[in-house]
C-alpha cells in the first residue's frame, strides 16, 4: 500500500487521495493557488516533478492545443513505482484518454455515431424509463437512505449498462469492477486486496474474461447495442481485437459510470442544502436542466489528467521544457473567479454554468456529456416528485480518490408524496 507524505500542503490536494475527503478545505487550498500560484511546480517523493495549473484559462488553452500537450499513456497521475510495475507487467491502460494523434482519432471515430446528439437524445426514453424506476427505490426504505448507494450508483449504472447491453444479472460484477478500478484509491473499495496495484491489476483481468465472452456473442449475434458496436469496430480497416476492445469497454463503462454518480450524489448533497433551491426546482422543473449543469459544476468528478508538452513551451510566463508535464485541475478551474460569479456558492440558477470544464474540452472532450447532462436532469424532477420532503440526515463522505472522486455516501431522510 502507498502512503502519501506530502511535504507541501498545496502539492498535496492534487497527490494524496485522502485530501479529496475535505472539500471544503481542498478549495480553500486550491483558491490560494489561483491567486498566488496558478502553474504550481511540484517536487515530491514518489511522483516525477510536474506542474498543477488551477485557472480556468490554462487548463482550457492546454485541453485545447493537443499539437503541443499530448495526453501519452501516462496520462492517469499515480506514483512513478506503480506506474512502473503496470508498465513492467503489460498492464499499463491504453484506452482513448491514453491514445494522442490519429490512434486517437481513428478509436474514438468507433463509438463517435452513437454519442452524437441526434443519436444520445434517442436515448432519452429509456432514460426517462430508468430514472422513473430507480426513483421508486425510495419507497423501499423506510424514510432513510443513502442516497449515493442507494439511488445514485444503481441507477447510472443501469443506464450505462443497458446502453452497452449487459444483462442486468451481471450489473453488480460491473459496479465491483468499475470500483476496483478507478475507487481503487479509496480504502472501502479495497476489500481484501490491501495492495490497489494488485487491485487493480485482477480487475482488469476480470474485465478481459467478461468482455472477450461479450464480444464473441455479439460479433456472432449482432444487435442494436454499443457493445455490438465495439465488438465489431475497425481502425483503419482492421478489427479492434481483444485488447483494443477491451480498453474500449473499460473506458466507457468507467468513465461512464462513476463521473455520473458522483455528479448526482455530490450535486444533491450541495442541493439539499439549500433548501430554497429545492423549492425553486419543485416550484418550476425546467430548472433541472440548469440544475445538472451547476451539479456538474460543482462537483468536478473527474478532478485531473495530465499532459506532456511535445515541445519547449510555456504557462503563464513558466517556462516548460519538452517531455515535461502539467496536471489539469478540473474542480480548481470550475472555481475560477476569473470565470464564474460568487464561484464558490452553489446556485442552480447561475448565469455562467454553460462556463463548466467538467468535461474537458477539445480532441479528448468528454464523449458521454450529453449522456451525463440527460441522466441527472431527468432524475431530479422525478425525485422531488416522488418526496414530499427531502433533508440531509448526517454528514456526507466523500471518496477518497483524486482521479474521479465525490460524494460516496449521502444519508437522507424523507416523505413520500
Ligand atoms: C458528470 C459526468 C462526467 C464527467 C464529469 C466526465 C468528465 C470527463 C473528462 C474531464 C474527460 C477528459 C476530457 C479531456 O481530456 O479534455 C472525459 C473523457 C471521456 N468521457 Fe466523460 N465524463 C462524464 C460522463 C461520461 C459518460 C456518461 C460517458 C459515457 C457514456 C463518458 C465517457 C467518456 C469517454 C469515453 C472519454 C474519453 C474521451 C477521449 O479521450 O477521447 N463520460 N470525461
Amino acid at each position: 500500500m502507498f502512503t502519501f507524505e506530502i511535504s507541501d500542503e498545496r502539492a498535496s490536494i492534487f497527490l494524496n487521495p485522502a485530501t479529496c475527503t475535505d472539500p471544503v478545505r481542498w478549495h480553500e487550498i486550491a483558491a490560494d493557488l489561483r491567486a498566488n500560484e496558478p502553474v504550481l511546480r511540484i517536487e515530491e517523493d514518489l511522483f516525477s516533478p510536474l506542474y498543477a495549473l488551477t485557472r480556468h484559462e490554462d487548463v482550457f488553452e492546454v485541453s485545447r492545443r493537443h499539437d503541443i500537450w499530448n495526453n501519452t499513456r501516462a496520462s492517469v497521475l499515480m506514483p512513478d513505482i506503480q506506474q512502473q510495475l503496470l508498465d513492467g507487467m503489460g498492464f499499463m491502460p491504453h484506452t482513448l484518454v491514453h491514445m494522442d494523434g490519429h490512434e486517437h482519432i481513428a478509436h474514438r471515430q468507433v463509438t463517435n455515431d452513437w454519442f452524437k446528439p441526434a443519436a444520445v437524445k434517442s436515448l432519452q426514453a429509456p432514460i426517462e424509463k430508468i430514472a422513473d424506476e430507480f426513483v421508486q427505490r425510495f419507497r423501499d426504505f423506510d424514510g432513510e437512505c443513502d442516497f449515493a448507494q442507494d439511488i445514485a450508483v444503481p441507477f447510472t449504472l443501469h443506464v450505462i449498462m443497458s446502453i452497452f447491453g449487459i444483462p442486468r444479472e451481471d450489473e453488480q460484477t460491473m459496479l465491483e469492477l468499475t470500483q476496483g478500478m478507478f475507487g481503487a484509491a479509496d480504502p472501502e473499495y479495497l476489500g481484501d486486496m490491501a495492495d490497489p496495484f494488485e487491485a487493480i491489476v485482477g480487475t482488469i483481468n476480470q474485465f478481459q474474461a467478461y468482455f472477450d465472452a461479450l464480444s464473441a456473442d455479439r460479433r456472432q449475434c449482432p444487435t442494436e447495442d454499443l457493445a455490438t458496436v465495439i465488438a465489431n469496430g475497425q481502425v483503419d480497416g482492421c478489427p479492434l481485437g481483444s485488447t483494443a476492445e477491451l480498453w474500449y469497454y473499460i473506458i466507457v463503462a468507467t468513465a461512464g459510470h462513476d463521473t455520473t454518480s458522483y455528479g448526482l450524489s455530490g450535486g444533491m448533497e450541495a442541493l439539499l442544502h439549500h433548501p430554497d433551491q429545492v423549492q425553486a426546482l419543485r416550484d418550476d422543473p425546467a430548472l433541472a436542466t440548469n440544475a445538472a449543469e451547476e451539479m456538474i459544476r460543482w462537483t468536478s468528478a473527474v478532478r485531473q489528467f495530465l499532459r506532456y508538452a511535445q515541445e519547449d513551451t510555456e504557462v503563464r510566463g513558466v517556462p516548460i521544457k519538452k517531455g515535461e508535464r502539467v496536471l489539469l485541475s478540473y474542480p480548481s478551474a470550475n472555481r475560477d473567479e476569473a470565470v464564474f460569479e460568487n464561484p464558490q456558492q452553489f446556485d442552480i440558477r447561475r448565469k455562467d454554468a454553460d462556463k463548466l470544464i467538467s468535461f474537458g474540452v477539445g480532441a479528448h472532450y468528454c464523449l458521454g456529456s450529453q449522456v451525463a447532462r440527460r441522466e441527472i436532469r431527468t432524475m431530479l424532477p422525478r425525485i422531488l416528485e416522488v418526496c414530499d420532503t427531502i433533508e440531509p440526515a448526517g454528514d456526507a463522505e466523500w471518496a477518497e480518490a483524486n482521479f474521479v472522486g465525490g460524494v460516496k455516501h449521502l444519508p437522507v431522510r424523507y416523505t413520500l408524496k
